[in-house]
């Protein structure tokens, strides 16, 4: 089937969006203070290696913006959080609308734990912690998204998940993280059956 990309609705683009970018990593999200904003966001990936930069997506409601995106730009900080498989529910129930003054966090009974660097708290069980300073925004047509950029000013990552190398370097154990993919809708997968194949020279 040939679909020509300008006679599609929104509604019908996001529908093939989010068949065809799949699995997306959940960038989840506290962000703003008193209460403490939580939500997760698929249109997530890195922009920049070195700084480290984040960028995702908040998309428009009908009646405006979303507190994620109020809340970075009014505090100028906020925390990546990355789910593991155990905490599947908690992440979609997080999406729920709520009104401001609900803190998703603490209305499904998730621990906060403060930063290290920046003032806005992460995810206490959450395997990987970014915390990040808030670089820009980026809009697009009215019908689009606003791409959301900043940059990690520090990681907390759970000891057992790190991996030390010869330098002292560390890295994540991909399987033990256990991340979690979203595909379209209500519907996520786990780490599939991992294929290595050998470095490809100058790659
Ligand atoms: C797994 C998952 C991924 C989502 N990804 C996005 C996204 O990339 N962009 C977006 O605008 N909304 C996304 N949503 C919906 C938001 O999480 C939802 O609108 C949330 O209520 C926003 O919260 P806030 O108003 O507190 O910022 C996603 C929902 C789920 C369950």
């Amino acid at each position: 089937m040939f679909i020509d990309a300008a006679g599609l609705s929104p509604a019908d683009t996001y529908r093939l969006l989010v068949g065809s970018v799949v699995p997306r990593p959940i960038a989840w999200v506290t962000s703003g203070r008193d209460p403490v904003n939580l939500a997760p966001f698929s249109s997530f990936t890195w922009v920049s290696q070195h700084p480290a930069m984040l960028g995702f997506t908040v998309n428009r409601r009908a009646h405006g913006r979303k507190d994620t995106i109020r809340n970075i730009e009014a505090y100028g900080e906020y925390v990546v959080n990355i789910a593991d498989e155990s905490m599947l529910a908690s992440l979609h129930a997080s999406s729920e609308g709520m009104p401001p003054d609900v803190g998703e966090a603490e209305h499904l009974g998730l621990a906060l734990e403060d930063s290290r660097v920046i003032g806005i708290p992460g995810l206490a069980d959450a395997p990987v912690r970014m915390e990040c300073r808030y670089h820009s925004t980026t809009a697009f047509s009215p019908t689009g998204g606003e791409f959301v950029v900043g940059t990690v000013v520090a990681w907390s990552i759970r000891d057992d998940i790190v991996r030390v190398g010869s330098t002292g370097a560390a890295s994540i154990d991909t399987e033990l993280l256990r991340p979690i993919g979203r595909l379209a809708g209500p519907r996520y997968t786990p780490l599939g059956r991992v294929m290595e194949l050998p470095p490809v020279p100058g790659g």
